[in-house]
């Protein structure tokens, strides 16, 4: 069986900004207990440094990446038989934060660089080399043309895209950061308009290009959501391929879950009311089990349809429903939403913020999740919260069109609520369908839960066609 090196810029149980982290955080855990061997490689952030004193120090190496040249560190800590190796570089990585730094361009430069100088220092010997999204996108490209060691060019490359919208673009000066001959400039490779584009670089030299849901890679290739991208992408057709990610359902459990106040099942769902009431007591909201909380857990960004939800608040919140919203975000969006617990004292309430204990509380304490994207590559936050019996009501987009059935009033089939275009007034007709089901059709509520909680969101499906593209590699 093939051996797979994960290259990406967060992951769990390390570092998290969004759903790559979990799905760098459970799908080599997933694929290394059906046999693969999987290992990961992260930047050592400030935060891991701290959490982490006591990681083992591999070795430093001298790493230089264009006219860059500094000393590097090379950590390990291995996670459930899943070794996590780290590039400790503090000029880069020693930072609060993750990405928005106007050095992002180089630092990732540097990062492409230091793993692949890593790997013969490493006792893992990769024979795929998968890297995610725009901050690994060079890796192909570097590990066949920067190279001349026969060794780098064996390792085959898998390329996926988590958001096609965040194409790491950079102006050309970038190339500087690079030992790369200026042809793959000036023929087109990796320029996009005047810049550089490790996205593009990625899609164009890897060997494989995958993208997080089947919805989503046929929606790539079209103008709508290509990101000026669909022409690149449509050349890559035929090596392009959508596999739906999945989640862990060991952290994710409602059964043994620690963060929640009481664990609940499919079939004991009960304790679910006790969730909503122990979250309602503890945001201020009216305690009540009748009710319906519909949750928000979500970056405030217009990619998640935060406009439409704006849009409709007055709407909303003139139904007999409570409102949780817990996310950060775009400024403009976090402003109208600090005004609501004001505007409808114990019926709605945002916290502004990111907190991993309460977002299990939210998914574990609401009826109904909203989550009416403008575009969705996959998303995490639907699969969690059908696991916990919190139907989701979704925009048919990517992967929400890909894992939420809408219910079907004729047939009882389905394990969530969506809509098709992106306009708050077909939103708003389903949120009031979505009610009108909850308060005059419980049996239908109570089905609708249960197909969702006993949906498979696991990634044992997902796993397998994993393996069996490293496989045709
Ligand atoms: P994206 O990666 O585009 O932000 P996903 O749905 O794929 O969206 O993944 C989002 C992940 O981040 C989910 O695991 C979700 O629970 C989590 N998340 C988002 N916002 C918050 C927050 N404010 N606090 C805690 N977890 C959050
Ligand atoms: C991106 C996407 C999200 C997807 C996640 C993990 O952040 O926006 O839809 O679930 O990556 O693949």
């Amino acid at each position: 069986m093939k051996k797979v090196l994960f290259i990406a810029s967060e992951g769990l149980p390390f570092v998290k900004s969004g759903g790559l982290a979990d799905v760098v955080g459970s799908l080599p855990k997933a694929l290394e207990a059906q046999g693969s061997k999987v290992a990961v490689v992260l930047p050592m952030y400030k935060s891991i440094i701290e959490k982490y004193p006591d990681a083992k120090k591999i070795k430093d190496i001298q790493v230089q990446s264009g006219i860059i040249d500094k000393t590097t560190g090379i950590y390990e800590i291995d996670v459930d038989k899943v070794p996590f190796y780290f590039i400790r570089q503090d000029d880069y990585f020693y930072r609060d934060g993750l990405y928005g730094y106007p050095d992002d361009g180089e630092r990732f430069a540097f990062y492409c660089k230091a793993v692949l100088d890593m790997l013969p220092h490493i006792s893992f010997k990769p024979d795929i080399l998968h890297s995610n999204d725009w901050h690994t996108g060079m890796i192909p490209i570097m590990c066949k043309q920067e190279y001349t060691d026969k060794d780098y060019h064996k390792y085959k490359h898998v390329y996926t895209i988590h958001n096609l919208l965040f194409q790491g673009y950079f102006p050309k000066e970038i190339m500087r950061c690079f030992n790369l001959s200026d042809k793959y400039y000036k023929n087109g490779d990796i320029q996009f308009d005047d810049g550089v584009s490790f996205m593009k670089a990625g899609i164009l030299y890897a060997d494989k290009v995958t993208t997080v849901s089947q919805q989503y890679a046929k929606e790539i290739v079209t103008s709508e959501y290509g990101e000026r991208m669909e022409g690149v992408l449509a050349s890559r057709q035929a090596d392009l391929l959508g596999i739906v990610n999945g989640i862990d359902i060991e952290d994710w459990n409602p059964e043994t879950d620690p963060h929640i106040y009481k664990n609940f099942s499919s079939t004991k769902p009960n304790n679910k009311k006790e969730c909503k009431k122990s979250l309602q007591y503890q945001l201020g909201l009216r305690v009540a089990d009748d009710v319906l909380l519909i949750g928000i857990v979500s970056r405030l960004t217009w990619q998640k349809g935060m406009n439409l939800i704006l849009d409709k608040l007055g709407t909303i919140m003139n139904q007999d429903v409570q409102l949780v919203i817990l996310g950060t975000g775009e400024n403009y969006i976090e402003n109208e939403l600090k005004k609501i617990e004001h505007v409808y004292p114990h019926r709605a309430v945002f916290y502004c913020g990111y907190n991993e204990e309460l977002s299990h509380k939210v998914y574990a304490g609401c009826d109904l999740l909203l989550m009416p994207s403008l575009f969705e590559p996959c998303g995490i936050s639907q699969l969690i919260a059908m696991r916990y019996g919190t139907l989701p009501l979704v925009r048919e987009t990517g992967g929400l069109k890909d894992t939420v059935r809408p219910y079907n009033e004729f047939d009882g089939s389905g394990e969530g609520f969506s809509f098709r275009y992106f306009n708050s007034d077909e939103m708003i007709y389903i949120i009031a369908y979505a009610i009108n089901v909850y308060y005059y059709n419980k049996k239908a509520w109570r089905k609708l839960v249960k197909q969702a909680m006993t949906k498979d969101v696991s990634w044992n499906v997902s796993a397998n066609k994993y393996q069996e593209l490293y496989e045709s590699l």
